[in-house]
């Protein structure tokens, strides 16, 4: 049975990966989770799985060298699927240390830490041992002309903390590659949106505060570009890139789905008016006048496009959900999930609302 260690499987496309890969492979896997639990982890995310006899949870920091040693000493493990990181931009503008401590020293850790358990005395790597790193888009900069693409040999170009830390850490898996022949991949996705993602991010955000008739904050012009992109898609595109993928290679996931975020607003309020009841109290909230034009973002790149066609061309995968199809799957599960959504919005998050939005 192979054993894989999922890094920050507690959080959005973490637990979404956990829940696509039982629905795949049912018994015949084993998945070790570890995630510290910060802000943005939410066991809550993975209660289904929970009592599975082949799933265990490890409240460890990626940062923990010890702790993430362990882990390996007692289990084999033979796939690595590391998306621990810090994941907000705005917090990174604010706060960029916590950014490099896990996104940089974190991966290095696990890279670390999968060398010492796989590497043989003579340097190989024992078989079928595979590392893949969850990056993103973001590290390619951004596009000014409508058009332009990132693809794989697009060199990196990071703005924001966020993005600088997750590029860095792409390096560093680079590193291993190129210095090690150590067994990894690294993986650049766009924009995800899906069920579970914590109310910071633009989607699911908008469809909080629209349901509740509060402000919907639209950062400059509200033209900057996004390629989303449904998560389970993104799922999906993991494991093949793992198990279809050249080792050492680098692979684009993206959407085709490109969309100014003043557009997405629009959709989000006209899927809401549709799938509410005419009844429904929530009804009379969701209104155009809550759009908001609030201050840019600082640094605020334009527009992001993933040219998804080395994946399309050496695996096979494809971005398969319409947004129009995955954005009423995704307001149908926040619908079902009213209380996951209060769970998430209380406390820490309400400190973070009113610092960044002036208590709007
Ligand atoms: P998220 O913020 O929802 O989840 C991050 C998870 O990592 C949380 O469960 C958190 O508790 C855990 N974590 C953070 N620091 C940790 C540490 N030091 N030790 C252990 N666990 C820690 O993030 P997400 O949106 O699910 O993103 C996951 C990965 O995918 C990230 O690496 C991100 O850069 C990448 N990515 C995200 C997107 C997107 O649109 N969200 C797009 C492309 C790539
Ligand atoms: P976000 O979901 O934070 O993802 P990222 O910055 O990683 O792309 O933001 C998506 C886009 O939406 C980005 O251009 C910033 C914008 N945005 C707003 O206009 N208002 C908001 O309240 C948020 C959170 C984002």
């Amino acid at each position: 049975m192979r054993t894989y260690l999922v890094t920050g499987g507690a959080g959005f496309i973490g637990s979404n990966y956990i829940h696509y890969m039982f629905r795949k492979y049912g018994n015949s896997i084993r998945i070790i989770n570890v995630d510290c639990l910060t802000y943005a982890g939410n066991l809550e995310n993975l209660k289904s799985v929970e009592d599975r006899e082949n799933y265990t949870f490890i409240n460890a920091n990626i940062c923990d060298s010890e702790a993430i040693g362990k882990i390996f000493a007692e289990n084999e493990i033979d796939r690595v699927v590391h998306f621990a990181a810090e994941s907000h931009v705005d917090r990174s503008i604010k706060d960029p240390e916590i950014f490099v401590k896990t996104n940089v020293l974190g991966t290095l850790v696990m890279l670390n830490a999968a060398k010492a358990a796989w590497e043989l005395e003579d340097g190989s790597f024992k078989a079928d041992k595979k590392f893949l790193h969850v990056s993103t888009d973001e590290v390619y900069g951004s596009l000014e002309e409508e058009g332009t693409f990132f693809y794989e040999t697009t060199p990196l170009d990071p703005h924001s903390p966020y993005s600088a830390s997750k590029a860095s850490s792409d390096m560093l898996v680079k590193s291993y590659i190129d210095t090690y022949h150590f067994p990894a991949n690294i993986t650049n996705c766009s924009n995800n949106y899906g069920p579970y993602q914590f109310p910071e991010k633009l989607i699911p955000l908008i469809i909080n505060n629209a349901l509740q008739g509060n402000k919907l904050p639209v950062y400059g012009d509200g033209k900057n570009v996004r390629d989303w992109l449904y998560v389970d898609d993104h799922a999906k595109a993991i494991d093949m890139v793992q198990e279809k993928g050249r080792i050492g290679e680098r692979y684009n996931i993206g959407g085709h789905n490109e969309k100014q975020n003043i557009d997405i607003i629009h959709i989000i309020l006209r899927t809401l008016q549709e799938m509410l009841s005419e009844d429904d109290p929530r009804r009379k909230n969701v209104r155009e006048d809550l759009i908001t034009y609030v201050e840019d973002r600082k640094g605020h790149d334009r527009r992001y496009a993933i040219a998804p066609d080395k994946i399309k061309e050496e695996i096979g995968w494809y971005p398969e959900t319409m947004f129009e199809e995955g954005i009423k799957k995704t307001i149908a599960w926040f619908f079902e999930n009213e209380e996951w959504m209060k769970h998430v919005t209380s406390g820490d998050y309400q400190k973070y609302y009113e610092d960044m939005y002036g208590g709007k």
